[in-house]
């Protein structure tokens, strides 16, 4: 297999199975026509998401068949050239709907579950997609006698918990392991990446003004790479992870805080970073969702609701009651070594800093 050095970057200081993507990446090493006639076919519910599209583009990687089924294919076109021609074919599905999940998964040899979302309201809410459609996809697979199913869930999935994210992933997994006992389900705490919604959501916001504002500045996370969790994925695909729960947090736990300083020294931002208490936070959610509500929502609430300020009262951090990477033979990528290869956009001069940076100290010798 070939290596590549995009941008400058370089694979040799990362783990020999990490893939960088589109940064720093290995060359896709491509299955002959023989392996794709008789390769296997995997269907992966929200493939076209941030953690859904690493793991297509492992498994196309593996030589299988991929089926990324999601509500708008024609916006998830990109994961084409992850494999080879007619190899990665998104199609249409809906989560809600037991013909289009039963459609979409027929010939699966396995089938992967990313779909998620943060939105309490609208027809695509946290029971409708998180408790009945994880449900639905594992009872169908039951059904169809699909080999292998992986479900990605949360780390805080709680039945008892106040956060109704926690309460319906919980719900999810027990639909699941209902219909699928032998599931593997992952649980990772925040994930980073280059399209991720938590690094980069503050890098945006720290670009508004002097100050940042938090909730929850001192829950403890442990933050994971991407494409670490699709590995694990695609181990639970192939049949090299056992059956059951695992927890999937990165190298290190740090508050909410601490990773936002960490962000703006790459960033090379100087903001003041205050902590707003809970009950603050959670007034400014009830502001947000009920402009949502207002508008029908024409305004999505992508800022902050209260469900999250009821999640972000917990620590969200691997247990040592259940497996975790050590499991599956995966060692984390370090979030230092991968977060300043996609945060650089936010720096005041852009990839022209370090040498911005460097003439400074020119003119003053
Ligand atoms: N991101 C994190 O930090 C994080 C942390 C812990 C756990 N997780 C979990 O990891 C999983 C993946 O998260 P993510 O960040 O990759 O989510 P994401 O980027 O929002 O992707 C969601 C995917 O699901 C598809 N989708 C949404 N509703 C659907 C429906 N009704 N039927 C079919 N497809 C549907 C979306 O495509 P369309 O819109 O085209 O349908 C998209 O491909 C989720 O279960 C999430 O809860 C994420």
């Amino acid at each position: 297999m070939g290596q590549g050095a995009v941008n400058g970057g370089s694979l040799d200081s990362l783990p020999s199975d990490s893939v960088l993507f589109p940064w720093p990446c290995k060359a896709i090493e491509r299955p002959t026509d023989m392996e794709m006639q008789m390769s296997k076919l995997v269907t992966i519910f929200g493939g076209s998401g941030f953690v859904g599209r690493y793991i297509a583009r492992r498994m196309a990687q593996k030589g299988w068949r991929v089926r990324v089924a999601v509500r708008r294919p024609n916006e998830a076109m990109f994961v084409k050239p992850y494999g080879t021609v007619g190899q990665v074919e998104p199609i249409f599905c809906n989560i809600r709907d037991d013909a289009s999940v039963r459609s979409v998964m027929t010939g699966s040899d396995a089938v992967v579950n990313c779909v998620g979302t943060f939105s309490k309201g609208g027809k695509n809410n946290f029971y409708a997609v998180q408790h009945e459609g994880a449900e639905r996809i594992a009872r169908i697979a039951a059904e169809q006698g699909v080999g292998r199913i992986v479900h990605i869930s949360a780390i805080g999935a709680d039945a008892e918990s106040d956060s109704a994210y926690s309460r319906t992933k919980a719900l999810g997994e027990s639909g699941v392991l209902a219909h699928f006992p032998s599931a593997v389900i992952l649980r990772p705490s925040v994930i980073f990446g280059p399209e991720d919604g938590f690094f980069n959501r503050f890098a945006k916001m720290s670009r508004l003004g002097p100050i940042l504002f938090l909730v929850g500045g001192d829950t403890r996370f442990q933050p994971v790479y991407v494409d670490d969790v699709a590995s694990a994925a695609a181990k639970g695909v192939l049949g090299e992870a056992k059956p059951g729960v695992y927890e999937l947090g990165g190298p290190d736990v740090s508050t909410l805080r601490e990773l936002v300083e960490v962000m703006l020294n790459v960033i090379k931002r100087r903001r003041l970073v205050f902590n707003l208490p809970f009950w603050i936070g959670s007034l400014v959610g009830v502001g947000f969702d009920a402009m949502q509500a207002i508008t029908l929502g024409l305004f999505t609430n992508s800022v902050l609701t209260r469900d999250q300020v009821r999640s972000l009262r917990h620590d969200s951090i691997v247990s040592d009651n259940e497996k975790g990477f050590s499991d599956l033979g995966i060692k984390p990528v370090a979030l230092e070594a991968v977060i300043p290869n996609y945060l650089w956009p936010y720096r005041r001069s852009g990839q022209y800093a370090a040498i911005k940076e460097s003439a400074k100290n020119l003119r003053k010798t």
